[in-house]
């Protein structure tokens, strides 16, 4: 799909609405799910009963972000889901390279994420065995923080690397993305953003996802 990508995080919707909430966003490239554990991050949110239940009603592919402990034991099960993408955490996986390829085995995209505090070089080298790398710019765990524009070298290395390498990879950032810093994003090489609050909490959800369109593309 064409780049800016934009894909809402129903962790910002109203739970108890999540059919209309995913249909509210039909306008965007994808619909973002956070998976929470209570253990890698200290909040709770979806398992996969509603993962597949979000999958049924969804018009648009579902990007999957799971922030949960031994990803290696859960992050395929997901995929078997029929998933668009499936993003575990580097800090939470034995072998990233071995994960990535079940997950793309089963046919879902793979993607590594990275927390603020997790260093991006090490990965380099394994980039071709990734669609996509998630930079957070807030620390996971909660919607509604404020974005970390400290993280933007971060994706500079990795759009340098991904060039080197000659691979489609996707950037995607997470946390704090709105209006305002969209386009520091995507100037620092971004092209596939997550976003919560400025999304659900928007009057009208199709103008906010456009506007940030249009910001990211300027
Ligand atoms: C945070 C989650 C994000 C969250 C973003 O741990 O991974 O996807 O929903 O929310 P906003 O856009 O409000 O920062
Ligand atoms: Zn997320």
């Amino acid at each position: 799909s064409n780049v800016p990508r934009i894909q809402p995080s129903i962790l910002a919707a109203d739970f108890a609405n999540i059919q209309d909430e995913v249909a509210r966003i039909r306008s965007a490239d994808g619909v973002h799910v956070d998976v929470m554990d209570n253990h890698f991050v200290p909040n709770l949110t979806f398992g996969p009963q509603m993962v597949e239940a979000v999958q049924r009603v969804s018009t648009v592919p579902l990007d999957v972000h799971l922030m949960i402990t031994d990803a290696d034991r859960w992050a395929p099960g997901y995929a078997e889901l029929g998933v668009f993408s499936v993003t575990f955490h580097a800090e939470a996986t034995n072998d990233p390279v071995a994960l990535a390829r079940r997950i793309r085995a089963i046919g879902s995209r793979a993607s590594l994420a990275l927390k603020p505090g997790t260093a991006v070089e090490p990965y380099l080298d394994l980039l071709p065995e990734f669609d996509q790398v998630l930079v957070m710019t807030v620390e996971p765990g909660f919607g509604g923080q404020s974005f970390m524009a400290e993280m933007m070298p971060k994706l500079r290395t990795l759009r340098v690397a991904a060039e080197r390498h000659g691979i489609e990879l996707w950037l995607q950032v997470d946390g704090g993305i709105a209006l305002d810093t969209i386009a520091v994003a995507a100037e620092a090489g971004a092209d596939t953003f997550v976003a919560g609050s400025s999304v659900y909490g928007a009057a009208d959800v199709d103008a906010a996802i456009a506007g940030l369109r249009a910001a990211a593309a300027h």
